[in-house]
């Protein structure tokens, strides 16, 4: 199929969800939330009791659960062995533990190849996909001909992430987001990290009606 891929990587509140969703639903496109699937699996491992610290155990249990995502924008789903975890994936313990679990090697061989499943179907089916992550830009899908690196100060991000968690305690957010981001960008495999291609948007000042508008001129551009 001819379908556009756009990437979007960024560091944990820089708007990359939001803005995913907001361009794949202009532009008719499927959407995935790769984040999604790594604290799916989280959420899994913890609730059989698995210990996270323990990257052989995580390792050797990584391919037990069956992980489903669907890719509507406008209705996006995540199910573990046919249950949905929409909710339970946003908790503070699947926060706290996704990052020890994503670094663990054959936790991402696993999902990065179903990730590219998922966007190979969606480009035979839809007219392409917006895939949103850590890893997009550099490894999943490095030949998108859109890539997108998206940051917000610090602050922002912690005020953003404040509202979507209902928390009030800002400055709490703010430490969990870059102890997150600290692990993220510095683990040895598939870190966060810019590449030269990929257009960096700093979306501190800006809606998201904005933001998405700039994708999509964007996008419109490379086709
Ligand atoms: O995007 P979200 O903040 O929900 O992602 C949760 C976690 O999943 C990240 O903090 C990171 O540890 C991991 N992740 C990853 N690679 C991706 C997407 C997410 O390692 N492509």
């Amino acid at each position: 199929g001819g379908g556009l891929v756009i990437a979007i990587d960024g560091p944990s509140g820089s708007g990359k969800s939001s803005t995913a969703k907001g361009v794949a639903r202009a532009r008719e496109l499927s959407y995935l939330d790769t984040g999604a699937m790594y604290r799916a699996i989280t959420w899994w491992m913890l609730d059989n009791g698995i210990d996270v610290a323990d990257a052989a155990a995580v390792a050797e249990a990584a391919a037990r659960p069956v992980i489903t995502v669907g890719t509507d924008p406008s209705a996006p789903t995540i199910e573990v062995d046919g249950a949905d975890v929409a909710g339970a994936i946003r908790a503070d313990g699947v926060t706290g533990s996704v990052s020890a679990v994503s670094a663990v090697p054959e936790v991402r061989e696993l999902l990065v190849a179903r990730q590219r499943e998922i966007i190979a179907e969606a480009c035979a089916t839809t007219a392409g996909i917006v895939v949103e992550g850590r890893d997009i830009t550099t490894v999943v899908a490095p030949d998108a001909p859109v890539k997108l690196f998206l940051t917000a100060s610090a602050e922002a991000r912690a005020q953003r992430r404040s509202r979507e968690v209902r928390s009030s305690d800002v400055a709490a957010t703010q430490e969990a987001l870059a102890r997150r981001d600290r692990l993220d960008s510095s683990r040895s495999v598939s870190p966060l990290t810019r590449t030269d291609d990929a257009t960096e948007l700093d979306t501190t000042g800006l809606s998201l009606d904005e933001v998405v508008a700039l994708v999509v001129k964007l996008a419109d551009e490379a086709q």
